[in-house]
C-alpha cells in the first residue's frame, strides 16, 4: 500500500509533537511543512526528513501544489478553521489541534465542511486516549452512579501558568484566553464521561485579573508578557443540561490560590474524582472508596496513531466533531454571558442536534 503523505500547517511548538508520533509509523510520510515564518518551516522541515521542495510561507500553495492524503494544523486558535476547510475542500483529510476553533461559527463551517468532502475531521483532544478518562467514562454508563446532577469541570487551576507565545495571548492569533486554551480540555474531558448531555443555558464570568500586572510576572511562574496580554486569564460557568444535571467550569492560567479543586461528579448511588480517579459508593454498609488500577498510555502517540488508521480506512473520524461543535458552541454562551452579564441558552446548530 502507498504512504499516507501528511503535511503540517504550524510549525512551532506542538507541531513538533505531531511530527515526532507521525515518524514513528512506517507507512506514514511527512512531505509538507507551511509555516508564515519562513525560517520555522524550513527548520522543521530539516528537523523531520522533509525535502525542500515541500517548504511553503502559504498553506494554500501547500495545498494547491503537494499531493497530500491528510494534513495537521498547528497554527493558533484563530488560525485552526480556514486552514481545515481549504484542505477538507481538496479532498484532504485533517487533524486539527484543540481547542476546534475560536468560535461555534468557525467550527460549525468546519464541521460542513468535512460533510462536504467526506473526509475527516478530527479535533486532537489527546486526552480522549486517557485510561482515567474512559474508565470514569465506563463506570458513569453502567449505572454504578445513579442519576448524576452535578458535575466540576476543571483542570485544577495554574496559579502562574500564562503562556509565554502571543499564539495564546494576542486576540488576533488566540480570540480568547484560558477558556479556549485549557478551559476546551476541561469541558470536553467532563462532555465525554458524561456521555454528551445536551447543554441548556450558561451563566458565566470572565476576568483578565492578573495577566496584564507586570508586578505578577514573578519567579518560579510561567515567563509572559503582561504587555501583549489582550484576553482572559481566569473562568466561572454555571451549565444546566438537560435531565437536571448542572455543571461548574472553572479555569484559571493565573490565581492568587494553589488549586482550584479536582474535577468530580456527584450521582444519587457514587460519585468520582476524575484526577486522580477514584470512585465514591456505599457497600456493605460502609462508605467505599475506590481506586482502579490503569494501564499507562502515551496519548499523544495514540492520537495520531488512531487518526492514521482512520485515515486508512477512510473514516469516521475518532473523535465525532459534532461534540467538538457543541463544546464551541457552550464556550460561545460563556463569552456572550460573560459579556452580557446574565444567563444565555446555548444556541445549538441543527446539524448537532438529533
Ligand atoms: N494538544 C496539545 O497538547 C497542545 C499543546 C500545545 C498547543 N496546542 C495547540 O496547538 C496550536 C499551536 O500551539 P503552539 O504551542 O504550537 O503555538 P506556536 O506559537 O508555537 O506555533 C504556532 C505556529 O503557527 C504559525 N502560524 C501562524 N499563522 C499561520 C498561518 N496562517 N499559516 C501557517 N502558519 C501559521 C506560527 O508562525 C507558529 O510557528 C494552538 O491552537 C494550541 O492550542 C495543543
Amino acid at each position: 500500500m502507498a504512504k499516507i503523505r501528511v503535511g503540517i500547517i504550524g510549525a512551532g511548538g506542538i507541531a513538533n509533537n505531531h511530527a515526532h508520533y507521525y515518524r514513528e509509523i512506517p507507512d506514514v510520510e511527512l512531505v509538507a511543512v507551511a509555516d508564515v515564518v519562513e525560517e520555522r518551516a524550513r527548520s522543521f522541515a530539516m528537523r523531520w526528513g522533509i525535502p525542500p521542495d515541500g517548504v511553503f510561507t502559504d498553506y494554500v500553495k501547500m495545498l494547491d501544489s503537494v499531493e497530500l492524503d491528510a494534513v495537521s494544523v498547528c497554527t493558533p486558535h484563530a488560525v485552526h478553521a480556514k486552514p481545515a476547510i481549504e484542505a477538507l475542500k481538496r479532498g484532504v483529510h485533517v487533524l486539527v489541534e484543540k481547542p476546534m476553533a475560536s468560535s461555534g461559527a468557525e467550527a460549525l463551517e468546519m464541521l460542513r465542511a468535512a460533510r462536504a468532502s467526506g473526509k475527516i475531521l478530527m479535533v486532537g483532544f489527546q486526552t480522549r486516549w486517557s485510561p482515567e478518562l474512559r474508565a470514569a467514562r465506563k463506570i458513569v454508563e453502567s449505572g454504578a452512579l445513579g442519576r448524576i446532577y452535578y458535575a466540576e469541570a476543571t483542570l485544577g487551576g495554574r496559579r502562574r501558568g500564562i503562556p509565554g507565545s502571543p499564539t495564546f495571548v494576542k486576540r488576533e492569533l488566540a480570540g480568547g484566553g484560558v477558556l479556549l486554551d485549557i478551559g476546551c480540555y476541561a469541558i470536553d474531558n467532563m462532555m465525554f464521561v458524561l456521555g454528551h448531555p445536551r447543554p441548556l443555558t450558561v451563566s458565566a464570568v470572565t476576568e483578565a485579573a492578573i495577566g496584564k500586572q507586570r508586578e505578577a510576572a514573578v519567579e518560579g511562574g510561567w515567563p509572559w508578557n503582561p504587555d501583549e496580554f489582550e484576553v482572559e486569564d481566569f473562568v466561572a460557568a454555571f451549565i444546566r443540561f438537560e435531565g437536571g444535571l448542572t455543571m461548574v467550569l472553572k479555569e484559571s492560567w493565573a490565581m492568587h490560590a494553589d488549586t482550584l479543586g479536582p474535577p468530580f461528579i456527584l450521582g444519587t448511588k457514587g460519585g468520582l474524582r476524575l484526577s486522580p480517579l477514584e470512585v465514591y459508593r456505599d457497600e456493605w454498609g460502609y462508605m467505599t472508596n475506590t481506586t482502579l488500577k490503569l494501564p499507562q498510555v502515551d496519548i499523544y502517540r495514540e492520537r495520531i496513531r488512531n487518526f492514521v488508521e482512520a485515515v486508512k480506512r477512510g473514516g469516521p473520524s475518532p473523535i465525532d466533531p459534532r461534540e467538538i461543535v457543541v463544546e464551541m458552541f457552550i464556550i460561545d454562551a460563556i463569552y456572550e454571558s460573560a459579556r452580557k452579564g446574565r444567563e444565555v441558552e446555548v444556541k445549538l446548530p441543527s446539524e448537532v442536534l438529533g
